[in-house]
């Protein structure tokens, strides 16, 4: 079995954050969502997988290299432009050869793993399998129908009635039966291939389809507030571990990660909390629900339900909650005007002052 992750794409729904950085590297517990994505392919031994990379590729390999250090290795295929999902299984044909394989968008998170989901796929061997979970609106999703037995009767991708409440997660596992389904597809109202279209294809032309159900937590990670959620949920898991400094007027309170060469000077730290390297808290009050990441400063600040990224720093803001930090964003008072704020802020960002 081979994996194909899913790693192109523009992720407009993450500006600001998408301007400077593919959406698939956004942290989440001090980690890329796309790292978690690989760790839970690997964990099933799948090791050879390709990763389809759009414009900002190079960051991409940047992070991941040849996948040596995941225990996995990686082929990079690319794409010029988001022409859509089964457009990547067509790109891939040469890398996938006749392989079964598992395809795995790059922003899904599903930190309880996907063990039983491959299991099944293994045990039955249907030409295609879906993965749904229940949500309350899936308009946003593609949407199956399924028979008592979860065979997939009808698959559309975000229909304004959809016919169910079953959404597709974003991992399904192909035989190679797809190929002839991906290539015999047109284009959407969208313009996109649709990996939908395409697994619809099989079901009309009489190939078994099938469903996994999936009850476990999932957040396709698409807009700001799904990465502080998903945050929240995987720091719940945290356990203590401490190699940096604590100074002995600080205080640790529940589950604390302080990575190497941090130091906490002065503070309050109110677990699930995770602090990157390098990072110098001082002065301040952190968490609970809050991920910072390596060589930021904090001083003199209070913050709760947050990410802040790499070489971020925040000084004098006592009351910082629901926030997502870039890196090397800097946010403290004016040096010379107390009265007024002064803003430096870039396209598509948001900002709430507190009235
Ligand atoms: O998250 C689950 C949903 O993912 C499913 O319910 C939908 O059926 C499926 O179409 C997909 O919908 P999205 O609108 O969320 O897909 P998105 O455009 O965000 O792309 C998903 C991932 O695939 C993302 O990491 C970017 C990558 N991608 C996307 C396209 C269109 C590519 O690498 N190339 C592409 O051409």
């Amino acid at each position: 079995m081979k994996a194909l992750v899913l790693s192109g794409g523009s992720g407009t729904r993450l500006r600001p954050f998408s301007y400077s950085m593919p959406k698939q590297l956004i942290p989440v517990v001090n980690k890329p969502v796309l790292e978690h994505v690989l760790d839970n392919i690997t964990a099933l031994g799948v090791t050879d997988i390709g990763i389809i990379v759009g414009e900002r590729a190079d960051e991409i390999r940047d992070a991941l290299g040849d996948g040596a250090q995941l225990g996995a290795r990686l082929t990079y295929i690319h794409q010029d432009a988001p022409l859509g999902l089964a457009h990547c299984v067509r790109l891939a044909r040469t890398f996938l050869g006749d392989d079964d394989f598992i395809m795995y968008l790059g922003d899904n998170m599903l930190p309880g793993g996907i063990k039983d989901i491959a299991a099944r796929f293994t045990a039955e061997r249907p030409a295609a399998q879906v993965v749904v979970h229940q949500v309350p609106d899936p308009r946003a999703f593609g949407v199956a129908e399924l028979a008592d037995d979860d065979t997939v009767v009808r698959l559309v991708e975000k229909p304004e009635h959809p016919g169910s409440d079953l959404a597709l997660i974003g991992v399904y596992l192909f035989t190679p039966a797809i190929h002839e389904a991906v290539a015999a597809i047109e284009p959407s109202p969208r313009g996109e291939l649709e990996i939908t279209d395409a697994i619809q294809w099989l079901v009309t032309h009489g190939a078994e389809v099938k469903a996994a159900r999936y009850t476990g937590y999932w957040k396709d990670t698409g807009r700001a507030q799904d990465v502080l959620e998903c945050n929240r949920r995987l720091l719940a898991e945290l356990t203590t571990h401490i190699a940096g400094d604590v100074d002995a007027t600080s205080e640790l309170i529940g589950p604390v990660v302080i990575g190497t060469g941090a130091r906490i000077v002065r503070s309050r730290i109110t677990g699930p909390v995770v602090i990157g390297a390098g990072t110098l808290i001082e002065d301040s009050h952190i968490g609970p629900d809050t991920s910072i990441g390596d060589n930021c400063v904090l001083r003199a600040s209070r913050l709760v339900d947050s990410i802040v990224m790499n070489g971020a720093s925040i000084v004098h803001i006592p009351g910082l909650t629901g926030s997502l930090i870039g890196r090397a964003a800097t946010i403290g008072p004016s040096d010379h005007d107390q009265a007024h704020h002064r803003l430096v802020v870039g396209d598509h960002t948001h900002v709430e002052v507190a009235a």
